[in-house]
């Protein structure tokens, strides 16, 4: 309708958003490469296995690992955080693999420090993929995930992937006390170099199905005679709460954590921004594995465009306050970027 009135209308936010160049001015939300952070699936298998459960990512091969990290680097992402899958054989009730100095993990820092030297290489600290239980931390004869005695093997877990050259550490167990003590095993072992990059404010989300498929660390059913939880809840947040989200990340602050993080991202974005108030530390934010498969299997019914929709979710974490987010996508999107 040309012959409309023209409204008597001085304020017409519309202006601002006239031109590519003017809505480019007034972006108050950068997403740019050095924010984002790969996950990479590590087996010690000779082959490279795409993953059912996330369209588009694979359990690498040690050499695997090692090429699709240089695809990383030349696509602008320069900070991996590697997973490990662990044949049955060798989990056990204490995990021991975990700490192990010539086991997957460490072999798999050495090999990517000694190729891709510039490359920031994370490792996750917790027992899942060690543990025959399938939890995070040691389960006592009660059935009751022991908290002291988990802290002590992650200490060890997390010396173990310093000296194999790890540049931050990431414990995503929620074992309480467990930053100050990896803090402090770390510099007796003369890595007060190393980072932490807590788990601070860890949910016990069905989001994390396709990750516990990937790895097969789901935690397990009780043997006969035994009580486990069948799930994290003891460990793991209440997704209800975030009060409690503003005191973990405290405690993980003063223990000494360089840069607190929560997971999961997009249900938790008003967590991710009560944290972001509260410390003057970075916050990384994951966006775990069922987030992305929502995003890839939307996609693939061809209703929804693939690659704005997982440059919106990210963007709308960055939003909320994350500085750094974790997310299967971050190869793809830098080359979007
Ligand atoms: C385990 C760990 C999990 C994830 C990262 N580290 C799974 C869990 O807590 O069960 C999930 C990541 C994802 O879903 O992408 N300590």
């Amino acid at each position: 309708m040309t012959d409309a009135a023209k409204l008597d209308l001085p304020i017409r936010p519309r202006r601002v958003r006239r031109t590519p160049a003017l809505r480019a001015a007034v972006r108050e939300t950068q997403l740019s490469a050095g924010h984002l952070v790969q996950p990479l699936f590590v087996h010690g298998d000779d082959a490279d296995t795409p993953l059912d459960a996330l369209p588009g990512q694979t359990r690498w091969s040690l050499g695997g690992l090692v090429a699709q990290s240089g695809r990383c680097l030349g696509a602008g992402v320069d900070k991996v955080v590697v997973f490990p899958k662990i044949p049955e054989a060798e989990k056990t009730r204490r995990g021991e693999a975990a700490h192990d100095p010539a086991g997957l993990v460490p072999r798999a820092v050495a090999a990517l420090k000694a190729a891709h030297p510039a490359l920031c290489v994370i490792t996750d600290v917790a027992l899942d993929p060690y543990s025959s239980d399938g939890h995070d931390g040691v389960v006592d004869a009660g059935g009751e995930v022991d908290n002291d005695a988990t802290v002590a093997v992650l200490v060890k877990q997390a010396v173990a992937h310093a000296d194999a050259g790890a540049d931050v550490v990431s414990p995503s167990d929620m074992m309480d006390g467990r930053v100050a003590a990896i803090r402090a095993g770390l510099d007796a072992a003369g890595h007060d170099r190393v980072a932490i990059l807590a788990y601070s404010v860890k949910y016990a989300s069905a989001f994390y199905g396709p990750f516990r498929e990937a790895l097969d660390s789901a935690p397990r059913a009780a043997p006969a005679g035994r009580i486990i939880p069948g799930d994290k809840a003891t460990y793991q947040m209440d997704p209800a709460n975030v009060r409690e989200a503003q005191r973990e990340a405290a405690l993980d602050e003063a223990e000494g954590a360089d840069l607190l993080m929560v997971k999961p991202a997009g249900p938790y974005l008003d967590v991710i921004r009560a944290v972001r108030e509260r410390t003057r530390l970075p916050v990384a934010a994951y966006q775990v594995s069922g987030e992305y498969l929502m995003l890839e299997a939307a996609a693939a019914t061809g209703h929804l465009d693939r690659r704005k929709a997982h440059l919106e979710a990210l963007v709308g974490i960055r939003r909320a306050g994350a500085d750094a987010i974790l997310t299967y996508a971050a190869t793809e999107a830098a080359g979007w970027l």
